[in-house]
């Protein structure tokens, strides 16, 4: 479902040149769980955010069912992540001024699929065991259920990639796991596939696979 080739990406500080991702491969099939396990600096969320669309490579391929992410364009890309790619941050990244419903909600209605958006909305947010937070603002919730909104609005279009940066990053050890297991078991329901980013060894372990990321390049470990 995934094909990534010779991905390369760089970045200017100053007048220096850093070179991040050096001509990365990666090969993900539908439905399996894979950790990207790199240290701090490494390009975890460089590589991330090249696959959700945010930011464009220098050169390479990501062949997404048999689209190449890198030739879209802004708005081709802003539609596939819409529709196909969920996508949760380890800061949660919620709009603050939006209710936790109305966060869930905004993409069904930005891309307009027909579903009645509170109806769905409403659905998932019970899925991950918020019924009674609907109308609470993301100020309002602790960081776990916080991060339980930011699950349910990746999830909410039933995207067939999730990606996750450190997801439960910011969170306490306990308040993590009860996170990781969430996005585990929505995964597994649905048949998702998940690249997750990670520092962690442990965590990494429980996915499918897991890929290091090291001078610029991935390698399968498992
Ligand atoms: N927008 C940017 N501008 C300049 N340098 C960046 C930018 N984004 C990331 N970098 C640099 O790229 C390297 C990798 O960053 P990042 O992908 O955030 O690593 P990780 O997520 O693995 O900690 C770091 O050295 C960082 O400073
Ligand atoms: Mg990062």
């Amino acid at each position: 479902m995934l094909k990534i080739e010779n991905l390369k990406k760089s970045f200017t500080q100053g007048d220096r040149n850093i070179e991040v991702l050096k001509g990365l491969n990666l090969n993900l099939d539908p439905g399996v769980t894979a950790a990207v396990l790199g240290t701090s600096g490494s390009g975890k969320s460089t590589l991330l955010s090249l696959l959700a669309g945010i930011d464009i490579p220098d050169s390479g391929t990501m062949n997404f069912q048999g689209t190449d992410l890198a030739k879209l364009s802004e708005q081709e890309r802003t539609k596939l992540r819409g529709e196909k790619i969920g996508i949760i941050f380890q800061q949660f990244h919620l709009i603050p001024h939006l209710s936790a419903l109305e966060n869930v909600c905004l993409p069904l209605e930005i891309l307009a699929s027909g579903d009645d958006p509170i109806v769905k909305g409403k659905k998932i947010l019970e899925d991950v065991g918020l019924a009674h937070r609907l109308d609470h603002f993301p100020g309002q919730l602790s960081g776990g259920e916080k991060q339980r909104v930011a699950i349910a609005r990746a999830m909410v279009m039933e995207p067939e990639l999730l990606l996750a940066d450190e997801p439960s990053g910011s969170l306490d050890e306990e308040t993590g796991e009860n996170v990781m297991k969430l996005i585990f078991s929505m995964v597994e329901q649905r048949g998702t596939s998940l690249i997750l980013v990670t520092h962690d060894e442990r965590l990494a372990k429980t996915c499918d696979r897991i890929h290091r990321l090291q001078n610029g390049a991935l390698s399968l470990a498992l």
